[in-house]
């Protein structure tokens, strides 16, 4: 998705806010809404969210922080998102997660300088059998471990490679 500029991003917002009351019971769909459309929640989206509900933009932020859902930079080209759903959790998604995060050298929530991948973690994606699992792009990755990881993500470095430079 292209940079869009604060004015833009106000004017993605809008819309949303339309369908909604002023009142404080709003707030989590609206933010929820905001993120399905942008991929995030740039700091335009909670200004103008306070503003809309009445209420100071430091208690949207709060909300929106304690709800690991929510993110704050957009996402990357390749989104890389780890399952920590039950199963990928037992068979070890936090020890992939880790790996992800040495070797992209960001941390969860973060984004790559080059704005190529973002990683996420994401609640049960449906395909446990397979479990721990890792998302990257709309592409599934079943049963991954730690060791994986490198080679999973050259194989990707590769695509890019032949899918030539980002637009
Ligand atoms: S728990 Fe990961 S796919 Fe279900």
């Amino acid at each position: 998705m292209k940079t869009l500029s604060s004015k833009e991003l106000v004017d993605e917002v809008k819309p949303i806010l339309e369908r909604f009351r002023p009142e404080r019971a709003a707030l989590i769909p609206i933010l929820q809404q905001v993120q399905a459309k942008l991929g995030y929640l740039p700091r335009e989206a909670m200004l103008e969210t306070a503003h809309f509900l009445d209420i100071p933009a430091s208690t949207i932020y709060g909300v929106a922080t304690f709800f690991n859902e929510f993110r704050f930079v957009p996402l990357g080209r390749r989104p890389v998102k780890v399952c920590m759903g039950t199963a990928c959790h037992m068979r070890g998604g936090e020890l992939v997660m880790e790996a992800l995060e040495r070797e992209l050298e960001i941390k969860v929530g973060e984004v790559t300088p080059d704005g190529e991948y973002s990683l996420d973690r994401v609640a049960c994606i449906g395909c446990c059998v397979m479990a721990p699992v890792v998302v990257i792009g709309e592409e599934i990755h079943p049963r991954m471990t730690p060791f994986k990881v490198e080679e999973m993500l050259a194989i990707t470095r590769q695509d890019n490679t032949q899918a030539g430079p980002p637009e």
